[in-house]
């Protein structure tokens, strides 16, 4: 074993589901990221943790996925665990199998379900209704894990994640909410530019700012970016919304992260992108392929942040024969 990753003890949360970024304590993200970094160089090292030894996890799927599945799937094998993927198209959920019992009968056999589909109200509901954890893979309304392994790539490259200026341009969407939760739980200044029929849904903005967040929102690019050390951005039309794609691609006009808006930002600033991107859309070939762009570290370190989440959540509960 990996002194790196045997010596520090990994992490226990205090909640039980990662539904939503507003789960965690600044601490515990703080932990989380420390975690992962360590796990991150312990595997390059050849060694991980067997967190997950005896244990297996259900991957539920209801929409497209690269690195979500492929990272939480080898994350869980890396932990010495076994995991299942699950399409959700090909079991009893698409034949209209109530979510209770769907998630009452997976509780008898995995310890832990990764969940990527629409309503959040889904993640949600087998979590109250399954007796194991269930880890939010992207949702409408969120996209937790993807924000914290993208914490992951600023804490390398800035060498902490509370004192940049954080940006975020084009759609309101999942990715946004959990940048506005991720600034409302760790302190960071965030600057939104988003279309006006495009903003982040209000009451999560509004929860953001009573805790005390330091958020901006408005419609300008430039003024959004302007001084930035951290500049993210994300598709137009996300899973599920296809048939928009026409009619959001003349209302984000503007909006392209192009080698003119970066010029703004402060200088050496990081361009993040949860991929997949769409070139000359939100962002613009050169910046995508740019030195200032780290997208595909960004990328593998969804990864080693998969792998402290299943540790800390699924890790630490009893096994099924406990
Ligand atoms: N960034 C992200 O979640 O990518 P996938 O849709 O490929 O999982
Ligand atoms: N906002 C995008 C993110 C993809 C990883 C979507 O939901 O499709």
């Amino acid at each position: 074993m990996s002194k790196l990753v045997e010596n520090i003890p990994s992490l226990e949360l205090q909640t039980k589901h990662l539904l939503t970024i507003r789960d965690l304590s600044a601490g515990e993200v703080f932990g989380l990221l420390e975690r992962a970094a360590d796990l991150k160089q312990g595997w390059k090292e050849g060694y991980a943790p067997l967190a997950l030894a005896n244990k297996s996890v259900a991957l539920i799927f209801e929409k497209p996925s690269t690195r979500t599945r492929v990272s939480f799937e080898l994350a869980v094998v890396q932990l010495g665990g076994h995991p299942l993927f699950m399409p959700s198209r090909d079991t009893q959920m698409a034949r209209s199998e109530p979510l209770a019992d769907t998630a009452r009968v997976m509780s008898r056999y995995v310890d832990a379900m990764v969940v990527r589909t629409f309503g959040q109200d889904t993640v949600e509901e087998l979590a109250d209704r399954g007796s194991i954890p269930v880890i939010n893979a992207l949702t409408d309304r969120y996209h937790p894990c993807q924000v914290l392994s993208d914490l992951l790539t600023v804490q390398e490259q800035l060498g902490g994640v509370t004192e940049p200026v954080y940006c975020w341009l084009g759609d309101g969407n999942n990715m946004a909410h959990s940048w506005i939760e991720a600034a409302a739980c760790l302190g960071f200044e965030l600057r939104l530019a988003c279309p006006d029929a495009f903003r982040p849904d209000e009451a999560i903005m509004a929860s953001a700012l009573e805790r005390g967040a330091k958020i901006t929102l408005g419609n300008d690019p430039a003024e959004a970016v302007r001084g930035a050390q951290v500049v993210s951005t994300d598709v137009w039309a996300s899973m599920g919304q296809e048939a928009e794609a026409k009619a959001r691609r003349a209302a984000f006009a503007g909006f392209t992260l192009d080698a003119e808006l970066l010029g703004l930002a402060a200088q050496e600033a990081m361009v993040l992108h949860c991929l997949p991107a769409h070139r000359g859309e939100e962002i613009s070939e050169e910046v995508l392929e740019g030195p200032q762009s780290v997208v595909w570290g960004q990328a593998e370190n969804r990864l080693h942040m998969q792998k402290a989440i299943l540790e800390a959540l699924v890790g630490h509960q009893a096994g099924k024969d406990e």
